[in-house]
């Protein structure tokens, strides 16, 4: 094992995998084990295993290109894969998008997909279709909950979501992925490219959504952020989970800090 599978904190390298006591500590919602994707022949993420407990939030954090957005459309059936992934007892591996969306999990990707010729109230709408066709007519008070959420939103359900600001498209993505009611919700980089004040909203609403019993798979680039709002913490490099842990063990690595928080922040980096 390398220096780095050693420290004084509880994080671990990845390999060989076993639960941790934390990660056993709350029943797994969602159990992704060695999952391979690959495009055409090359493999973007390589034997990765993931656990979410119910009511927890977990991020992925990694560099740009560790294959972070490739795990999510994976497990989401975005992407075909190798492995399993089981939400709540029931595996999905090879199940198509929609059957993932009905047994409670949805995504809010990175590029966050809005219908920018749409109002804001009808891209939330759009949220609640699944739940709709299967005949459920709940969609008014979830409405009502997620307005509640973001009073933004309700402020410009009227406007076209294209008019919207950076952080109000954030906002309304993770809105409309809330109009079908999941129990896993996951976050592609919510972080990305909004005002440090946004940010700390969104990771904000993040916090509340596991008050709310959603329970959370958030992927950043944005580790810091990321390791102070989560329970549980993997790194992503190169299509491998190379450390995991406790999230405030993860943010006592070394390593991690030395890549990923950046120097003269709390703890000295050794090199
Ligand atoms: N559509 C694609 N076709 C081929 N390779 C891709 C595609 N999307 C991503 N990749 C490659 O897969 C790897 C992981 O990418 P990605 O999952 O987007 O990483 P991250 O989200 O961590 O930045 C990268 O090497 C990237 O170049
Ligand atoms: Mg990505």
């Amino acid at each position: 094992m390398s220096a780095h599978s050693e420290n004084t904190s509880g994080a671990r390298m990845a390999a060989p995998v076993q639960p941790t006591a934390d990660a056993a500590a709350a029943p797994a919602l969602l159990d992704v084990r060695d999952l391979h994707v690959a495009y055409d022949k090359v493999e973007a993420v390589s034997g990765v295993s993931v656990r979410v407990g119910q009511g927890q939030i977990v991020t992925v954090i990694g560099p740009n290109g560790a294959g972070k957005t490739t795990l999510l459309s994976a497990i989401m059936a975005v992407l075909p894969a190798r492995g399993d992934i089981v939400l709540a007892g029931q595996s999905l591996i090879g199940r198509e998008i929609e059957d993932c969306v009905a047994a409670g999990m949805n995504l809010v990707p990175e590029k966050r997909e809005l219908f920018s010729e749409m109002t804001v109230q009808d891209n939330l709408m759009l949220g609640a279709f699944h739940r709709y066709r299967t005949g459920l007519r709940d969609q008014d008070q979830t409405l009502a909950e997620v307005y509640e959420l973001f009073p933004r939103l309700r402020e410009r359900s009227g406007q076209l979501a294209g008019t919207l600001s950076g952080g109000e498209r954030q906002m309304l993505a993770v809105g409309r992925a809330l109009m079908a009611k999941p129990r896993l919700l996951m976050l592609d980089e919510p972080s990305l490219g909004l005002a440090p004040r946004i940010v700390r909203e969104v990771f904000r609403i993040v916090a509340r959504l596991r008050e709310m019993g959603v329970s959370i798979l958030l992927v950043e680039q944005n580790a810091r952020a990321a390791l102070q709002v989560a329970d549980y913490a993997y790194v992503l490099e190169t299509g491998r989970v190379t450390l995991e842990g406790p999230a405030k063990d993860v943010a006592q690595d070394p390593r991690v800090i030395d890549i990923y928080l950046g120097l003269g922040h709390g703890a000295a980096a050794t090199n």
